[in-house]
């Protein structure tokens, strides 16, 4: 299967199986606005819950807050959003489709990248185990061509990007001659800047409303309130304050389904530090979040750091941790080192000090900030594109089955346990129902009982649920159920007694962080 192939595989299942549904869908959907579903809503909350977690209960020095998504208008001044969050667009004038210019310059350059691992793909198989990537790399004609290619356009787009010289971004997409993917043609408009945050009024009367913005991101309400946190939890530098929410961006090209939407998610981290420290900060949170991601057992090769080569306009150092996905890697978390920047901007528009008083060297300053940020849909995209398989079940009697199957990490799986009866008579589905009336509050249990046991195994794979369990006609006997697990299809007797131990110990949170600690 393409990969284009399998990511609408991968839209169509999460939809069949009420995962995610197309905002207003009957009215045709709005563009990039999804909701969760059944199964959507308890993953996405896990998954808030494992960063929660890992964040606010794991550091005894982080802790929460839940700020508004309506802030003062000079909030946005401040941070620069006003006058600097800007996308640089532009238009196929035969397909009149608008694209980012700086998306269709990264594609181009994917592209060569693909092309150079076409090339050393194709030689690993020819050579087997004696094959030398990197000398290879260093020799073949077309990777050097291609890589000189990567390095040419990367250097001339960083230049463009970090001057704001929208002409050169022109100029770069009609040199590598990028093509409209619709009209296949080339002819494009001038590159313009577009602003990506969404204003409302406040306000009851026309002549009293004052223009308000929907925050583009979660970390400015954790900014403003930086001395409320530090003086009411009386807190010492170095310490973090995270917060979870809904952010806000009017994208110009929405596409890759949940990747990047116009209402999402934020779990941000913003760890306030002793200036001249923030390197040390820096390196120490890329260490801690790639771990994080690495913890849910995903393949390791999958992920990936990228340091950017245009920095945000608040940033001394920033890089992104991407992920694989079916489309290529592509980010998942941001870590920036914010400097003092948003502080000192606060400060000077407010006209309120925003400073630490160190009572160890008895000075003030404005603390800098090392900030992690992750998108809690893209994060739920990543868990799901990594998850879904395609799988051949070689049988016993040498014929083979198949079998689609989410393979999520126990800890985020949305039903832990599918509770079957056999059959429904002869009070085997009292038993089942009574298992469930026991384990409910502390697992998210399933009861089931439509359907053959296959079918029903293979309906709780798909939803990605870890653990089955049956019970027959034996359980009335002895108290043994059948406990059937995801990944290996085995299945061992187990004392109903036994399965909060054998169940808990898997799905738990803590279980996992205290491993990483
Ligand atoms: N406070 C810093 C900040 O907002 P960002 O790189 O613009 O940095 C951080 O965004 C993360 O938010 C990204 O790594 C991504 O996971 C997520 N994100 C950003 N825009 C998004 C969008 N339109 N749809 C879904 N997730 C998005």
């Amino acid at each position: 299967m393409s990969q284009n192939d399998l990511f609408k595989r991968l839209v169509a299942h999460c939809k069949e199986y009420g995962y995610i549904f197309q905002s207003s869908e009957i009215y045709d959907g709005l563009s990039a606005v999804y909701d969760y579903g059944q199964y959507g809503v308890e993953l996405k909350n896990n998954i808030r819950k494992y960063w929660w977690d890992s964040m606010v209960l794991f550091h005894e020095n982080i802790v929460g807050l839940d700020s508004a998504i309506f802030m003062h208008p000079s909030v946005w001044k401040a941070s620069g959003h006003v006058d600097a969050f800007n996308d640089p667009l532009i238009d196929n004038k035969d397909s009149k489709k608008r694209y980012r210019a700086d998306v269709l310059i990264e594609d181009h350059i994917t592209k060569l990248e693909d092309k150079i691992e076409k090339e050393v793909s194709k030689a690993a198989k020819r050579f087997g185990e004696s094959f030398d990537r990197e000398m290879f790399c260093k020799t073949n004609k077309r990777v050097l061509d291609n890589q000189a290619k990567i390095d040419d356009v990367s250097g001339r787009f960083a230049e463009a990007m970090n001057s704001s010289d929208l002409p050169a971004l022109k100029r770069l997409i009609e040199d590598c001659g990028v093509v409209c993917p619709i009209s296949g043609s080339r002819n494009w408009t001038d590159v313009r800047q577009f602003n990506l945050m969404f204003s409302t009024d406040m306000g009851s009367t026309a002549e009293g409303a004052t223009k308000i913005y929907l925050r583009p991101e979660t970390a400015q309400g954790i900014f403003v309130n930086f001395l409320n946190v530090q003086k009411s939890g009386r807190m010492k530098l170095p310490f973090g304050i995270a917060q979870v929410g809904k952010a806000f961006r009017n994208e110009i090209v929405a596409r890759q389904f949940i990747f990047r939407m116009r209402e999402f998610e934020q779990m941000e981290m913003q760890f306030f530090v002793k200036p001249g420290t923030e390197m040390e900060w820096f390196s120490y949170w890329k260490e801690i979040r790639i771990k994080w991601h690495k913890s849910l057992g995903f393949n390791v090769d999958d992920y990936r750091f990228h340091d950017h080569d245009k920095l945000a306009h608040y940033a001394n150092a920033a890089t992104d941790i991407e992920f694989r996905f079916p489309f290529g890697f592509k980010e998942v978390e941001g870590i920036h080192s914010r400097t003092d920047f948003d502080l000192k901007q606060h400060q000077q528009l407010s006209g309120k000090k925003m400073q630490y008083y160190d009572n160890e060297t008895s000075e003030s300053y404005i603390p800098y900030v090392v900030e992690t940020s992750i998108g809690l849909d893209r994060m739920f995209l990543q868990v799901i594109s990594a998850a879904l398989q395609d799988e051949i079940i070689e049988k016993e009697d040498g014929s083979t089955d198949s079998r689609v199957v989410m393979r999520l990490p126990a800890i985020l799986a949305p039903i832990k346990l599918a509770v079957m009866p056999l059959v429904k008579k002869d009070g085997l589905a009292e038993i089942a129902g009574k298992i469930v009336d026991n384990l409910r509050f502390s697992f998210n249990c399933q009861y089931d009982d439509k359907d053959s046991i296959g079918r029903r195994y293979r309906r709780q794979d798909a939803i990605g649920t870890p653990f089955c369990i049956t019970i027959d006609h034996q359980t009335k006997e002895d108290n043994s159920v059948t406990i059937r697990y995801r990944d290996t299809m085995l299945q061992e007797r187990v004392n109903i007694s036994e399965l909060p131990a054998i169940i808990g110990e898997k799905v738990s949170i803590a279980a996992l962080l205290r491993d990483q600690a």
